[in-house]
């Protein structure tokens, strides 16, 4: 597994909310969680089903329980097996009655054909930092896997810290290095411009604002995939 994945072991997983969730959202990467994440995530949940790609701790899921009370099912899809026994088991203590699948799965992989169409809601946050490569050309290549998996008229969205074009302070400076150095992020070359090249390339419609350092993005209407006609 890459260390973009691995990291989140139990230690990891312990410390997550508290580091990257609250300190450095705040000091480092100046878009805090409670103001701008969170009611960003829990504006675009869908009813049928949610898809939540890269779930990390399960915070944002599970911080929305009241959102997702109308929510039939909840799928988790991580390459990390220690996020989705963490993530699934803070969401259920967390009071979601719905169903909850779990998907061990590489991003980059294509989507098993039975989650064809399903989803009404894909959440990508915090991951296409931590992915390899660059943008546009890794958030193009996730958009291509997760389109079949779209019902008509859902929403990608998520959040990215950039690495390039954007103003890191001390401590996001900082991070930046030892995060890309350990593989952890990779992120270097990402810019709010080449966020902007994926969606455009990849739906008719989208939606990008930069906060602090991080791109908030929102698509619909995946490109080359034929809307269907209720
Ligand atoms: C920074 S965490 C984000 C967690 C959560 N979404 C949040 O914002 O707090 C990135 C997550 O992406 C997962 N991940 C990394 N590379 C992946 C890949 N290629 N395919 C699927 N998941 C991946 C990691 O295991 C981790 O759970």
């Amino acid at each position: 597994m890459e260390a973009s994945a691995s990291i989140y072991n139990k230690f990891g997983l312990s410390i997550y909310d508290i580091l990257v969730l609250t300190i450095s959202n705040i000091f480092a990467w100046r878009c805090q969680t409670g103001d701008v994440l969170l009611p960003f995530y829990k504006q675009h949940i869908g009813q049928s089903a949610h898809l939540e790609i890269g779930v990390g701790t399960g915070y944002y899921p599970a911080a929305s329980v009241q959102t997702l009370a109308k929510t039939k099912v909840v799928t988790l899809l991580d390459l990390n097996p220690n996020t989705l026994v963490m993530a699934q088991q803070r969401l259920a203590y967390a009071g979601y009655k719905g169903e909850i699948e779990l998907i061990e799965h590489n991003i980059f992989q294509p989507l098993p054909t039975n989650m064809g169409g399903k989803y009404e809601s894909v959440a990508l946050f915090y991951v296409f930092h931590c992915l390899p490569g660059s943008l546009p050309k890794k958030a193009t290549d996730v958009f291509t896997v997760i389109a079949p998996v779209l019902s008509p008229g859902a929403v990608v969205y998520g959040a990215t810290i950039l690495g390039s074009g954007v103003s890191h302070n001390w401590l996001g400076t900082r991070l930046m290095g030892i995060y890309n150095k350990k593989g952890i992020f990779g992120n270097v070359a990402d810019s709010e411009e080449g966020l902007r090249e994926a969606l455009r390339e990849s739906f008719e419609q989208w939606e990008v604002r930069v906060v602090g350092v991080v791109g908030l993005f929102e698509a619909r209407k995946p490109k080359g995939v034929p809307s269907v006609k209720l």
